[in-house]
């Protein structure tokens, strides 16, 4: 009878694949890179689903199309993982209607104005896509084009290369831009995302990431209880359209400030139409920083984000409404967060504003750092 105890509990540690998860020798045993097609583009392409896996079995599942993270699974403090990203099952819902779920943005993330901008004497003429402004690079910006994907594994992550080119003038935009971005998940539980371009013409550029987190769960209601810090002092204000007006304020005493830990709901009533702002961070010199710590209560899952960025565009889902479903779930007001590393949005028409131009014979380069952990 003990016999047979013994020989269970030792099949029920080590499970039908005779794999133990949580071996510290073992561990390696799970990570990789699986593939599967993700459906056609509206072009007729085949987009691919990559589903990376991480050695503590964390695991990110990105396609080729927009190079959207179309789920993050991620353990709470009990080691229950959890997907932790909105978004779809299918490419026929991201091609149908997405407010940029999990996408890669380009050529520019957040807003120009009046969708124009000048530079070196010549005035270029950019899609009206949210309103009067330009938004996330147009009507076609880099979360809706097809990207060439590469495996990439090293002995401590597991990766996919994506390139596009974006040819000159493609959405109003000067120059040819050649892109690179690198999604690694290593075994620090980091999401790491690397972006660099080159160009042969003058242009400008400001590309970013567009997940919506809910560190609770994609399907667990709102994202008010979360608890956010961000190292910044100041914010760039914005006028009714969401063009910054050019000042750099303060957060100090208003709503706005979290530079230390507090609900996303405690003061958002106070910020018209929620938080949709960009965030001057402390650290403006192109060096890795600490940009934002968010902490889950109920699970107890911190994310820590870090960037070489001069700025972060913090949205509290505001204009999620309830018609986009994904997953199984309704995404309603505030079913996720984002926290989109950035130059300042309209900064091609703010000369006051970090420079965002790109010239030939430079490289531009950007860093995003996730690292997930519980407490
Ligand atoms: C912008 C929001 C916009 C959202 C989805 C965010 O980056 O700041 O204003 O609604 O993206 O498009």
């Amino acid at each position: 009878m003990l016999k047979k105890v013994l020989i269970m509990v030792i099949m029920g540690a080590i499970g039908p694949t005779g794999c133990k998860s949580n071996l510290p020798e073992e561990k390696g045993a799970k990570m990789g890179i699986t593939k599967e097609s993700f459906g056609k583009t509206q072009d007729g392409q085949t987009a691919d689903l990559f589903t990376l896996t991480n050695a503590n079995g964390l695991s990110a599942k990105i396609t080729n199309y927009g190079g959207i993270v179309t789920s993050l699974m991620v353990p709470d403090r009990n080691g229950k993982m959890d997907d932790i990203a909105l978004g779809y099952e299918n490419i026929d819902k991201y091609i149908e209607s997405s407010p940029y779920f999990g996408a890669l943005i380009g050529r520019y993330g957040n807003r120009i104005a009046n969708g124009r901008f000048t530079l070196d004497g010549a005035e270029y003429t950019l899609a009206q896509n949210d309103g009067q402004n330009h938004l996330h690079g147009g009507n076609k910006g880099f979360d809706k084009v097809l990207w060439e994907a590469e495996e990439i594994k090293t002995a401590d992550s597991v990766g996919l290369k994506l390139t596009y080119l974006s040819k000159d003038m493609e959405e109003g935009y000067p120059g040819n831009l050649s892109c690179t971005v690198i999604y690694s998940l290593t075994n620090d539980n980091e999401l790491k995302i690397e972006y660099q371009a080159e160009t042969d013409k003058a242009t400008v550029i400001n590309l970013t990431h567009h997940s919506y987190f809910n560190l609770a769960g994609h399907s667990s209601g709102n994202i008010l209880g979360h608890e956010l810090t961000l190292t910044a002092d100041n914010f760039t204000p914005v006028d009714d359209t969401l063009i910054p007006t050019g000042e750099i304020k303060a957060v100090k005493d208003t709503p706005m400030d979290f530079t230390s830990p507090t609900a996303i709901g405690a003061r958002i009533a106070q910020v018209k139409g929620g938080y949709d702002h960009n965030y001057v961070l402390n650290n403006s010199d192109g060096s890795m920083a600490l940009a934002a710590r968010v902490y889950e209560p109920k699970t107890g899952r911190v994310m820590e984000i870090s960037t070489t960025e001069p700025g972060i565009q913090f949205y509290s889902g505001n204009f999620l409404d309830g018609t986009n479903k994904g997953k199984g779930a309704v995404y309603n007001t505030h079913s996720g967060f984002c926290l989109e590393t950035q130059h300042f949005p309209d900064s091609p028409n703010k000369p006051d504003f970090p420079s965002v131009v790109l010239k030939p014979g430079q490289k531009y380069s950007h860093l995003i750092v996730h690292k997930f952990s519980t407490k």
